[in-house]
């Protein structure tokens, strides 16, 4: 059985006075905690610091986001091979703000999933609709569409090493959650895609639902069947939240 994953996007918040209380409220909470992946996606100044703190941990570290090049004059830029170097377990790829705020196109998500996997670090792959686009009842296409440019450059045996999360636009940062039953349709269908083309790697990937989610409907959603764990914006910026999200996902199936 796919084993769960709870994964922080604090996106860009913090300093180095606050990271350290959250962190030191999260890894004590910890402790206890069986069953259950967890780890923290956080800013690029605060990677060597969080990666210190979590070195003896069980918390996994992440990045935000990375550049599809490998190294070179691109002023600005984090290369995958930086974030392995760092300690990065994790580094989204496609968030809904990147592609909307930054202009990154399905291909550049495409390269820098690749870019992702050639330093060992396993992309966690987001995609999702606008509100727009739900009521056009274009969910459907606007996730294979994200999905399927990642297939089509990087092959079905790759999401082998890669982590899938579906974060529809209007829930994110809004209050306004996905219910579980939207949620668990949309997994249905991104595992069904994937599953077209490799079957064992489809019933093995773990897809991932982002957007408010809170300690008071992590459970509810985290038990639907192709739930696989969440990706948690800003309930992770408080130790209590997140933690008590971590444990909804490490309870049993
Ligand atoms: P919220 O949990 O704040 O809605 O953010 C979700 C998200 O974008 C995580 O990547």
């Amino acid at each position: 059985m796919r084993g769960r994953l709870v994964t922080g996007n604090w996106k860009m918040h913090g300093n180095r006075s606050a990271n350290a209380s959250l962190l030191d409220g999260v890894l004590a909470g910890m402790t206890d905690l069986a069953g259950i992946e967890c780890a923290v996606c956080v800013p690029f100044p605060y990677l060597a610091e969080t990666a210190a703190r979590v070195a003896s941990s069980k918390l996994g570290l992440g990045a935000q986001t990375l550049s599809e090049h490998e190294s070179g004059a691109y002023t600005g830029e984090v290369s995958a091979g930086m974030l392995a170097d760092m300690g990065c377990r994790y580094v989204l790829v496609g968030h809904s703000e990147r592609r909307a705020l930054f202009g990154e196109t399905d291909g550049q998500v495409a390269a820098k999933f690749a870019a992702a996997q050639r330093s060992g670090i396993t992309p966690i792959l987001c995609v999702g609709e606008t509100l727009a686009e739900r009521e056009a009842s274009r969910t459907r296409d606007v996730v294979f569409r994200q999905v399927d440019a990642v297939l089509e450059a990087c092959g079905a045996a790759s999401f082998a090493k890669a982590v899938l999360a579906y974060e529809p636009v209007w829930a994110i940062g809004t209050g306004r959650t996905a219910s579980s039953e939207q949620a668990q349709e949309v997994h249905a269908f991104l595992r069904s895609r994937i599953a077209d083309r490799d079957s064992g790697t489809a019933a093995n990937l773990r897809i991932l639902y982002g957007g408010s989610v809170k300690p008071g409907n992590a459970a509810e959603i985290f038990a639907m069947e192709d739930v696989d764990g969440g990706l948690i914006g800003g309930a992770s910026l408080v130790a209590g939240d997140f933690l008590a999200i971590c444990r909804a996902g490490a309870s049993p199936r």
